[in-house]
């Protein structure tokens, strides 16, 4: 691969979007979270009354999502979650995002995505990829405060049972399962700061480049 392209994948609430931000930061890349494709295709294929469970309507309106429609809060609610975790098995949907993934991780500088099939099936070659993880108790601890934060009362209970459907249904479905990449270092949140999590995936990160780089000047 041309671009160092950095995959970030893991479950909900895992740590990967903010880490997969401050390896943005700290490297100078742009960042794509392509959990707000699957959240926006989510909300608007509702907001048209169509059937959730129709691959080829809500194909349809992933066809024409644009980039300005990811920025709508309504996107980073907890229905949207669920939303979006729905309308992501659809073989139509994830075919139309393809497209929008490619071009930005196809950046000449590289970039770094994360949602839940990067390393797998979105840029099976990333020179760097790491997949995030922690206990479901903890992923719905984080939630639910992070949901707090936004205004949004939810028991822990509720956040905790959203949390394991979701897992199962991402990591069950047929279409692009949420996985682990054989070649992806796996990195456990549970017991780890915000800090101590960004500075291991900054570490990983470093030693992949260092490898990617020798490998490109081997050439
Ligand atoms: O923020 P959180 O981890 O809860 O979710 P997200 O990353 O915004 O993703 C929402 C949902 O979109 C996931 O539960 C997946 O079903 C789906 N998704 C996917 O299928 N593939 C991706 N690359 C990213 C998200």
């Amino acid at each position: 691969m041309n671009a160092f392209v950095i995959a970030v994948d893991g479950p909900a609430a895992s740590g990967k979007g903010t880490i997969a931000t401050r390896l943005g930061a700290v490297l100078g890349l742009p960042v794509l979270d392509t959990g707000l494709l699957y959240r926006a295709v989510g909300v608007l294929a509702q907001r048209a009354g169509l059937d959730l469970d129709d691959p080829r309507a809500v194909g349809a309106i992933a066809a024409t999502l644009t980039a300005g429609q990811l920025e709508d809060p309504a996107l980073r609610t907890r229905a949207a979650g669920e939303l979006a975790s729905r309308v992501a098995i659809h073989h139509p949907v994830r075919a139309a995002l393809l497209d929008f993934q490619h071009a930005f991780a196809g950046r000449p500088g590289g970039a770094v995505l994360d949602g839940r099939d990067i390393g797998t099936v979105i840029c099976p070659d990333a020179p760097a990829k790491l997949y995030v993880t922690a206990t479901p108790e903890v992923r719905a601890e984080r939630r639910w405060k992070q949901l707090e934060g936004q205004g949004e009362a939810a028991s822990y209970e509720d956040v905790l049972a959203d949390i394991r459907k979701r897992d199962a249904r991402d990591g069950g479905r047929a279409a692009a399962p949420m996985t682990q990449a054989p070649d992806a270092q796996l990195l456990d949140t549970t017991d780890l700061t915000i800090e101590a999590a960004a500075d291991a995936a900054r570490r990983i990160v470093e030693a992949a480049r260092v490898r990617w780089e020798a490998a490109k000047a081997a050439d």
